[in-house]
């Protein structure tokens, strides 16, 4: 665990459902009189908003993938200084929706910048900051992706191909398979009741 709170992501490819297990796990994480407190990258702070705004902008289509790294781990380099480890020192649950495995994931394979550059340039972003425990919901990218066309519009990186989403989703099952005390895996084609109890009986394990 981090010196005093717990540092708790949700990952897994677009459209896996993984905010509403967040939702859920807050609720839970509430009624049990847990201080918990919820976020989501790229985001979280107003910097990271706005850096949010840019890297999703579907008329970027120009931007290079180094430009989307750096973004991103900008973003996640002022989320973590201005609020993650200010709640953590607090002793505070955070829930962050996606944090740097996104960005191994995302850029790091589906883009081909290579996993160690990402980890690196997020080694200076984060200051080394890593979760206590990541839970990956497992969904098949194809089905992943038509649940998010069926529910909203889609933003520049969810609009990629699907050959880019499957890159995405096997950076994910790399991840799991590097980071194995980490990183639980959470069949995605579940009911969402059957996923969140997944979910918070493995959490229950770890803070309690
Ligand atoms: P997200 O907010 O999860 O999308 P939504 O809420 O619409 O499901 O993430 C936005 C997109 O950014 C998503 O396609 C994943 C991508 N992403 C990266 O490529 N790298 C990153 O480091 C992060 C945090 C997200």
């Amino acid at each position: 665990m981090n010196k005093t709170g717990c540092f708790i992501t949700m990952e897994g490819p677009d459209g896996s459902g993984k905010t509403t297990q967040i939702q859920l796990l807050e609720q839970v994480l509430k009624n049990q009189g847990y201080q918990v407190w919820v976020t989501r990258e790229p985001g979280g702070t107003s910097i990271g908003e706005q850096i949010r705004k840019i890297i999703l902008d579907v008329e970027n289509e120009e931007m290079d993938p180094m430009t989307e790294a750096i973004l991103y781990a900008a973003a996640r380099a002022q989320h973590v200084k201005q609020l993650i480890e200010p709640a953590l020192d607090k002793g505070m649950i955070v829930l962050c929706d996606r944090f740097l495995d996104s960005s191994v994931a995302y850029q790091g394979v589906a883009r081909g910048l290579g996993i160690d550059t990402i980890e690196g340039i997020n080694q200076y972003a984060t200051g080394g900051l890593v979760p206590d425990i990541t839970f990956f919901i497992d969904m098949d990218p194809v089905i992943g992706l038509k649940r998010k066309k069926d529910q909203a519009e889609l933003d520049r990186l969810e609009q990629e191909t699907l050959y880019f989403h499957k890159k995405v989703y096997e950076g994910y099952l790399a991840l799991w398979k590097r980071h194995p005390g980490r990183i639980y895996r959470v069949f995605g084609q579940d009911t969402v009741e059957n996923i969140h109890q997944q979910i918070w009986s493995k959490l229950k394990e770890k803070i309690e």
